[in-house]
């Protein structure tokens, strides 16, 4: 096993750093450059089925329904085509009004979770189109959708989903680009193209920030709660972050619109309360800065993720990690990343089983 690891303390650890390889494996061969293209083997839409569609309905659990919220983001943002989130197991009991002008997006790391095998059978039933995401080459998702993407992760060994979310998203964009160009409303497709062309490299550099993150993390291993606040994309980015901290560390995180903080949340905040906050959406800055504020007038100790050269982060929060500057619409490529690292090393302070946390397992096939 220690041979497996390739010199790791763990493999979520490895599967962490592993990223930019996995990127790029899934990106390079299929994404064109040149053209702002795409060549998704696998995907056969038509132009005309792309521009029939009328809505999007995500299908996944975990950490690939977070990957789908970004997508719905992202989608919508794009396509300017609606997108329904919900997780598989609350899609399938809703009676979803589906007919064969919606696309299912089904998204599933191993493709054998039971809820949302289950909730691909009955938009089936229902005669939507079937598109999945997945890692596992002849996975029964694979087998059962219409077209398939696949992501190339490599095997995803640790319980927390890691390379296997990254490369989700990446599958977003790629099929973004496929769907705009395939429905004839893709303007910003070459841009799109050439930013997600250089994002397995600023993945790389975030890197540079491990020792410091680690070091952050330290501060947050004693804390029994933890909030993670965003907007928009960000938001989406929050509840993977605060996901990855909940199922390794065992410590309570919970992922807050951050306009929501005056609904509620904000009762908990009292003197020290760890506060991570995304700020990567520079057109939702303004916004996000006064909740900053807000939480800190509570006494909260607040670490920000900001992008490279926003300095006015840095006058509101503790702390800040500055990541490579990003188109922001593939902010979640880079945010997501020390998330992760910061679940991992307040997991290790904690000395918790990080590949094997309890009562979770890699994949979910029973209900
Ligand atoms: C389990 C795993 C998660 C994963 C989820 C969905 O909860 O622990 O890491 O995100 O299942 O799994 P899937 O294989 O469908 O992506």
């Amino acid at each position: 096993e220690a041979a497996e690891k390739g010199g790791y303390a763990h493999f979520m650890l490895k599967e962490i750093h592993e990223q930019p390889r996995a990127l790029r494996d899934t990106l390079a061969s299929r994404l064109d450059v040149s053209s702002g293209g795409v060549k998704l083997e696998g995907v056969n839409l038509t132009s005309e089925e792309a521009r029939s569609l009328q809505k999007v309905v995500l299908i996944a659990c975990g950490t690939a329904a977070y990957a789908g919220m970004a997508g719905k983001y992202i989608w919508e943002r794009l396509l300017r085509l609606p997108v329904e989130f919900d997780v598989a197991s609350e899609f399938r009991y809703r009676q979803p009004l589906l007919d064969e002008h919606t696309l299912a997006l089904v998204i599933s790391q191993s493709g054998e979770t039971a809820d949302t095998l289950a909730g691909l059978r009955e938009a089936k039933k229902h005669k939507a189109r079937i598109l999945a995401i997945t890692n596992v080459v002849g996975s029964s998702v694979a087998r059962e959708a219409d077209d398939v993407l696949y992501t190339w992760a490599g095997p995803e060994i640790a319980v927390a989903s890691t390379k296997a979310y990254l490369t989700q998203l990446a599958a977003l964009y790629l099929l973004a680009l496929y769907l705009g160009r395939a429905r004839g409303e893709a303007t910003w497709a070459l841009e799109l193209a050439r930013e997600l062309a250089c994002a397995p490299s600023k993945v790389e550099k975030i890197f540079d920030l491990e020792e410091e993150i680690q070091e952050l993390a330290s501060n947050l291993a004693p804390h029994e709660h933890a909030f993670y606040l965003g907007r928009g994309l960000d938001y989406a980015v929050a509840l993977e972050g605060a996901l990855k901290l909940k199922e390794i560390s065992y410590l309570h995180a919970e992922a807050c619109p951050a306009g929501e903080l005056k609904h509620g949340p904000l009762a908990l905040i009292e003197d020290g309360t760890p506060v991570i906050a995304l700020a990567t959406q520079e057109d939702l800055l303004e916004k996000m800065l006064s909740n900053i504020k807000e939480v800190k007038a509570r006494g909260a100790w607040v670490l920000a993720l900001a992008l490279e050269g926003n300095e006015a982060v840095a006058q509101e929060a503790d702390r800040v990690l500055y990541l490579p500057r990003i188109h922001p619409i593939l902010s979640p490529l880079v945010s997501a990343v020390p998330l992760q690292l910061l679940a991992y090393y307040v997991a290790k302070a904690r000395g918790c089983p990080i590949d094997k946390p309890r009562n979770l397992a890699k994949s979910v096939t029973v209900e």
